[in-house]
């Protein structure tokens, strides 16, 4: 497997690649990879001539100190993932030095109102800090296609944006959420759960789909109160926001408009392990 860390080295194999006329797919992640990630790889993989996987868990996304320091780094473990795909598959896994040269900076972006609400609330300048470095990524790869899970449903929206004013050429790929069997969205954070959480976590997309089946039957305000009230039923739970919002936008929904598209977006603590979900309704 090609491991790449400088970005030197990466517009020298870029420059190869072009010169061949081959396609370029980019799947960016903070690695701990995992089912979803391989499903974005896979997919890139079969549209692609050449595939990279950005490795690197970006400092300035973080909130929190303590969340930072434990986000779980195993770069051999990520390689035996996806050795089996290494005939076009490559990884970038720069340092913390490499990607920001001139210090730890953020660059501010006008996403209002995307990045303030739901994440955005909850993890002040976590969206800045996304597209801070994908940013960097998407201006060091200029990638065919680029790769995001529908799980993170708002940064992918964040990301669109982005793509939309600084990008153009590039194509966003947006990829389904994979599930546990008890329909888990599947998350690194999933691995710091115990088994009796694990088990009970199936209730978060078990709220999902019941928004799913009432939403064209029911009044939207019961239907939360419903599921607030479920989650908060649970010892271990602790809500940070369930909310029916458009799929464009975010604006908040209300009442039912037939016309629009919406979605339900969840974040529940489950014994402090933050864990968010969405689904089409
Ligand atoms: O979704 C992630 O893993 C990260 O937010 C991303 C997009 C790789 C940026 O660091």
């Amino acid at each position: 497997m090609i491991c790449v860390s400088l970005t030197k080295e990466i517009e020298n194999q870029l420059k190869k690649s072009r010169k061949k006329n081959k396609t370029v797919g980019l799947v960016p992640t903070m690695g701990s990879l995992h089912s979803g990630h391989l499903s974005l790889i896979e997919q890139a993989y079969e549209k692609n001539d050449v595939v990279w996987v950005s490795i690197f868990v970006n400092p300035i996304q973080f909130n929190n100190s303590n969340d930072l320091k434990n986000y779980p780094r195993n770069l051999k473990n990520d390689i035996s993932k996806i050795q089996h795909l290494s005939d076009k598959v490559r990884v970038f896994n720069p340092s913390v030095k490499e990607m920001y040269k001139d210090g730890l900076s953020t660059n501010y972006y006008d996403f209002e109102p995307l990045d303030t609400i739901m994440e955005g609330e909850f993890r002040k300048n976590h969206f800045n800090g996304v597209a801070t470095i994908v940013y960097k990524l998407l201006k060091l790869f200029n990638p065919n296609d680029v790769y995001f899970g529908e799980k993170d449903f708002q940064q992918v929206l964040i990301i669109k944006h982005l793509i939309t004013k600084k990008f153009p050429k590039i194509n966003l790929v947006i990829c389904n959420t994979v599930r546990e069997k008890n329909g888990l969205a599947i998350s690194s954070r999933n691995n710091l759960l115990n088994k009796k959480n694990y088990k009970k976590c199936g209730l978060i997309y078990d709220m999902l789909m019941y928004a799913k089946e009432h939403v064209s039957k029911k009044d939207i305000n019961k239907i939360k109160e419903y599921i607030i009230d479920k989650i908060n039923s649970i010892s271990s739970f602790e809500l940070e926001y369930f909310e029916i919002r458009d799929s464009k936008f975010l604006e908040k929904i209300d009442v039912l408009d037939k016309k629009q598209k919406i979605r339900a977006f969840i974040c529940v603590k489950v014994d402090g392990i933050r864990l968010i979900d969405n689904m089409k309704l």
